[in-house]
C-alpha cells in the first residue's frame, strides 16, 4: 500500500530545491541514518562576516521523504544565520511539508542532523566553537558512531570495524579492520577525516588499515 504522502512531499519528492554536489563548499557533511542505513550530504557556503547561509545544497541517497525533507530545510536554511539555521527542527520541517507518517520521522530527522553537522563543521573550521572539549577517545567513538559502514548500513563502531583508535598529542589514530585497497577503504578515510579532521585540537588523522 503506497504510503500516505501529501501533495507537498510529492511536489518536493518529484521537483526538490537545491539537489547537487557544490563545488569548493565552505562546509560540508554527510550523515547516515541508523535507522534504515540511507546517507545525506549537505554543502554550505557562508558569508564569513555576517555567517549567513548564503547557499546550500543536499544530495540524497534515502527515500522519498528524505528527499523531501532536504529540499524543504535547505529552502529553510537559505538566507538565514548559521544560529538560526541550528535550530530548525525535524518537526518544523515535517509541518512545513504538511506531514510525514509517522514511520517516516527518521527520514526527516535524517536531513536536519546532515544540515546540524554541516554547520558544525563550519564552526569547527572556522575557530567560531565556544565550547572547547579536549578530544579524547570518547570525543572519537562518539563522531566515529556517525560514519557509516557502506557494506551493513550500520556505522563502523557498531558494526566493529574499527579495530583500534588512539589520541596522542593531537594526532588521532583510527584503525580500520579492512584491506587498504577494499572498494570502500577510501570513502571511510574521507569521512572519518570528515568528521575529525575540524576539532580545535586535533593536528592529523591518520586511518589505517589491516592489510
Ligand atoms: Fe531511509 Fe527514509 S527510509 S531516509
Amino acid at each position: 500500500m503506497p504510503l500516505p504522502y501529501s501533495e507537498l512531499v510529492m511536489e518536493h519528492f518529484r521537483h526538490p530545491h537545491n539537489v547537487g554536489r557544490m563545488e569548493d563548499p565552505d562546509a560540508k557533511a554527510v550523515e547516515g541514518s541508523p535507522a534504515c542505513g540511507d546517507m545525506v550530504a549537505v554543502y554550505l557556503k557562508v558569508d564569513p562576516q555576517t555567517h549567513v547561509i548564503t547557499d546550500i545544497k543536499f544530495e540524497s541517497y534515502g527515500c522519498a521523504s528524505n528527499i523531501a525533507t532536504g529540499s524543504i530545510i535547505t529552502d529553510l536554511a537559505k538566507g538565514k544565520t548559521l544560529e538560526e539555521a541550528k535550530s530548525i527542527t525535524w518537526k518544523q520541517a515535517a509541518d512545513a511539508l504538511g506531514g510525514l507518517p509517522p514511520i517516516k520521522t527518521h527520514c526527516s530527522v535524517l536531513a536536519v542532523d546532515g544540515l546540524r553537522a554541516a554547520i558544525q563543521n563550519y564552526e569547527e573550521s572556522h575557530g567560531l566553537v565556544k565550547e572547547r572539549i579536549p578530544t579524547d577517545i570518547e570525543v572519537v567513538r562518539k563522531r566515529l558512531k556517525h560514519v557509516m559502514n557502506p557494506m551493513t548500513g550500520l556505522d563502523v563502531i557498531r558494526t566493529k570495524l574499527v579495530k583500534a583508535m588512539e589520541v596522542k598529542d593531537g594526532v588521532i589514530r583510527v584503525v580500520i579492520d579492512l584491506p587498504a585497497d577494499h572498494q570502500f577503504a577510501a570513502n571511510i578515510r574521507e569521512d572519518i577525516t570528515e568528521k575529525l579532521g575540524h576539532l580545535w585540537d586535533v593536528k592529523e588523522v591518520r586511518v589505517e588499515f589491516t592489510e
